[in-house]
């Protein structure tokens, strides 16, 4: 990623399930606390949880691989669940005193999409649905520029309808996720246990592919391998 995700802007991490991408989440909780020389923000992290997949136990297990005390990295990620997607745009329209309170660097949606597409179903509810997560994703957009935070959000993917022989498969969220993602890093499963990480969009470096581990130490890249 060209030395790590973006401030003020947003970067897309999708896949299938257990390729990695609340792992990667929980791993940049942690990478966010770094100080400036060692490529971190000195900052918080702010963790809205759809899933229900953040361990705080995980968290502890990934900081003293970056040389950080477990029990004050936990203290600087504030973790917030999102029951229904207006539960979920209640919570960002409402964190800009916690943002500021909590020296928050990092704004992590895990997953952006999970409660949007579970709850409005149907061809007839697929406008609603777009314009809901596009004025979200807006909203972060102008969270991230405001408070010169990354944001990074999860995607599932769907199988595409018109792929018949290949395995295809496309980010929930079409165009409004396309068009407001600046970065996408598409995750597969590989061979081995690997997860390849592909760079798909980005403003500022070509695509590319990187293998990644996830251990015990987090989420690993080709120079721990
Ligand atoms: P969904 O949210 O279901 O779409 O999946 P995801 O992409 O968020 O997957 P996630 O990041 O939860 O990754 C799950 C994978 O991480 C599984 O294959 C787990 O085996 C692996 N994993 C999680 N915790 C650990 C751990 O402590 N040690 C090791 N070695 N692997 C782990
Ligand atoms: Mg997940």
């Amino acid at each position: 990623l060209g030395g790590g995700v973006e401030t003020q802007s947003i970067t897309e991490f999708y896949g299938e399930f257990g390729t990695g991408k609340s792992q990667i989440c929980q791993q940049l909780c942690v990478t966010v606390q770094l100080p400036y020389e060692h490529g971190g923000l000195d900052g918080g992290a702010l963790y809205v949880d759809t899933e229900n997949t953040f361990r705080p136990e995980r968290i502890m297990q990934i900081a003293p691989r970056f040389n950080l005390d477990p029990e004050d990295v936990l203290k600087k990620i504030i973790f917030a669940e999102a029951y229904t997607s207006n539960h979920q745009v209640v919570l960002l329209e409402n964190a800009d005193e916690v943002i500021k309170d909590g020296d928050i660097r990092l704004i992590v949606v895990d997953s952006v999409t999970s409660h949007f597409r579970s709850e409005y179903i149907g061809r007839e509810l697929l406008a609603p649905r777009q314009q809901e997560l596009n004025r979200h994703l807006h909203k972060l957009i102008r969270m991230s520029r405001a408070f010169n935070t990354a944001v990074v959000v999860t995607n599932q993917v769907m199988a595409q309808p018109d792929a018949f022989f290949a395995k295809v498969v496309q980010p929930v969220g079409g165009h409004v996720m396309g068009h407001t993602s600046h970065t996408r890093v598409f995750l597969r499963k590989g061979r081995d246990n690997l997860r390849i990480a592909k760079l798909v969009v980005s403003p500022f470096l070509p695509e590319g592919e990187t293998p990644l581990r996830i251990t015990e130490r987090g989420v690993e890249g080709e120079e721990d391998i």
